[in-house]
């Protein structure tokens, strides 16, 4: 497994054409985000059709990469409206999300069914952003912890039986639902906190390396305003960003904190 680095990922969800993108990341090359930090990552979670070639090219000129919104555990067959995570490799996309919470809302995605993509992504040399958090009724109820431990279960049994390759990148985004779109943030306290439960729930399983090497980004309501005070927090290694990656020069603020 990678080392632990800094990520700064945006999520279109089902928004923007292939035309859009294009001109997404000709503004962004405008506005003069074309460094490469080998540390750090930059990467765009378009629709899929917003995956070929053209695109990729139009992103890696502004320094960005490119990923898919989920994929399937199966290489092929009969599983209308899914990805394959080996031709995603194979057309030059090496990224994944998995598990975000939108997909176990309306889709039925289960701690099984992550477990399932994961173990594929992997195998096929993906980098994957595996998706976590609570509602906000189990954050009141006081089960947000078991809840977190029973999402983080498929991750670490998965990553123990299925060690990703040295240079792969499989990383955890801590999203909150009820800070997912609605403008309240968690404070850096409450993302730090639950960061630190993460990391240490990794620990219990997974080698003490392998949990210290782990990026945690953060997602749920990320802009410009406040992305610096949550990266300024030991373990928050970085942000899983939705409608604020849509505007090009908001997203390009975000990159540079
Ligand atoms: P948001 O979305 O930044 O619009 O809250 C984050 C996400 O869903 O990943």
């Amino acid at each position: 497994m990678s080392h632990r680095i800094k990520i700064i990922a945006g999520n279109w969800k089902l928004n923007g054409t292939p035309e859009d993108a294009i001109e997404y990341f000709s503004s962004i090359s405008k506005l003069g985000s074309t460094t490469k930090n080998t540390n750090s990552k930059k990467v765009i979670f378009p629709v899929a059709y917003c995956l070929h070639k053209e695109i990729q090219t139009a992103a890696k000129n502004a320094a960005f990469e490119l990923g898919a919104q989920n994929v399937h555990w199966e290489d092929k067959g009969a599983y209308t409206g899914e990805l394959s995570a080996s031709v995603l490799k194979k057309i030059g996309i090496n990224w994944c999300l998995i598990g975000h919470s939108e997909r176990r809302q309306y889709f039925g995605e289960t701690n099984e069914s992550t477990g399932k993509r994961l173990s594929r992504a992997i195998q096929s040399g993906l980098n994957v952003i595996f998706c976590i958090g609570e509602t906000l009724s189990e954050r009141e109820t006081g089960n947000m912890n078991s809840v977190l431990e029973a999402q983080l279960l498929p991750f670490s049994s998965i990553l123990k039986a299925n060690p990703p390759a040295l240079n792969q990148i499989v990383c955890i985004a801590y999203e909150p639902v009820w800070a997912i779109g609605t403008g309240k943030t968690a404070t850096p306290e409450q993302a730090e906190e639950a960061h630190q439960f993460i990391r240490n729930t990794l620990s219990l399983s997974l080698s003490n390396q392998d949990s210290k090497n782990t990026s945690i980004l953060y997602g749920g309501s990320v802009t410009p305003e406040n992305v610096a005070s949550l990266l300024n927090k030991p373990n928050v290694d970085g942000a899983l960003v939705g409608g604020a990656s849509l505007k090009p020069e908001q997203f390009i603020q975000i990159c540079s904190a």
